[in-house]
């Protein structure tokens, strides 16, 4: 293979003028394999120089080794002046502007019930309460017998309880939270102070004012010398701390099997009468099925739900809108979405 001097000029001139044309990095790199690769020109030249006869190898290898040293000069100057532009432009197009406003990513919120359950356990916790709860799955014995709910009563029939396959495993879905009183009493020794938000479970279709998946609170004190007005005071403290500072309570006679007396509790609320949920005195019964010693000590409960209060404290009237879990309705209370 031979090579002429101006063979090799030629190279070189085409190999500079496309470095200056290379107008990215990628580029440059497809001129570098092309015009200083193994098999470019110039690299063609050098392995020529081998089989040069010797009187014109000096001579020949000047231009050769000055021509390959312009060309990669070349190169070099054309990298630093494309990677200067592209971290100019890199600067430029990725440009974070600190001095905009954050956007608004939002993060969820609590739902207006678990709002409302931390707001009734905050209130209780205040007078020295304990926060207690119990399992949604719940053995018959706690939900039914152990308060005095004997087995032939209504509320013990298919239409309105969950009961759990096999019917032997003796265990339902809470159509309550008082069995928590139970529990609470079997593990606990007077004085009792607690209050148990929870959920619970029906056989009713879901309509604008039932739902069979509903949430209750249940309140239980258990000390010495606890009587009715302790009850009552406690209604009205809770009502006021919930409807407004004017709410009034009133106790209609009722029944309970685990309550004696029991009573009715309603709050006067936007001129009328409400239905809040139920209350009395611990039956004695229940007492003693606690291993409480009734000679001692006196107890009240009461228990409502918490979808009803939420509903009448916010002027709500269907149901579905509570439990569907649209992040409009969340909203539109304005409670706790960010
Ligand atoms: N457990 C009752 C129910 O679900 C409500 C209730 C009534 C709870 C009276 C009580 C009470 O603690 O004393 O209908």
């Amino acid at each position: 293979m031979s090579i002429s001097i101006a063979e090799v000029n030629e190279s070189a001139k085409s190999a500079l003028l496309a470095i200056s044309s290379a107008t990215d990095l990628a580029a440059l790199k497809l001129v570098k394999i092309e015009h200083l690769g193994d098999k470019s020109g110039l690299s063609k030249a050098s392995q020529a120089l081998g089989k040069i006869a010797a009187e014109e190898k000096a001579a020949f290898g000047k231009v050769v080794g000055a021509a390959k040293a312009e060309v990669s000069a070349a190169y070099e100057a054309r990298v630093k002046v494309l990677e200067t532009e592209r971290d100019a432009r890199v600067l430029i197009e990725e440009r974070v502007d600190v001095s905009l406003p954050a956007s608004n990513i939002p993060k969820g919120g609590l739902h207006p019930l678990t709002i409302l359950t931390n707001e009734i356990s905050d209130l209780f916790i205040g007078l020295g309460y304990r926060v207690a709860e119990g399992p949604e799955l719940e053995a018959e014995w706690l939900n039914f017998d152990a308060l005095n709910i004997p087995a032939d009563h209504p509320a013990r029939t298919m239409q309105d309880t969950f009961f759990i396959e096999p019917l032997d495993s003796k265990l339902v879905l809470r159509t309550h939270t008082s069995p928590v009183q139970i529990r609470t009493m079997l593990e606990n020794q007077p004085p009792i102070y607690v209050i148990c938000p929870g959920r619970t479970y029906r056989a009713d279709e879901l309509d604008a004012t039932h739902t069979p998946v509903f949430s209750q609170v249940e309140g239980l004190v258990i000390d010495r010398g606890i009587t009715m007005a302790d009850l009552k005071g406690t209604l009205d403290y809770f009502a006021q701390s919930i409807f407004g500072p004017d709410v009034i309570t009133r106790l209609r006679p009722s029944f309970f099997p685990f309550t004696e007396p029991s009573a009715e509790v309603d709050f006067f609320f936007n001129g009328r009468w409400i239905e809040w949920g139920g209350c009395g005195m611990v039956n004695p019964k229940v007492l003693e099925v606690c291993g409480i010693d009734t000679s001692e000590f006196s107890g009240f409960a009461f228990g409502m739900g918490l979808e009803r209060t939420l509903m009448v404290r916010h002027g709500i009237t269907d149901m579905h809108d509570i439990v569907e879990g649209d992040i409009r309705f969340t909203r539109s209370f304005g409670l706790g979405i960010k």
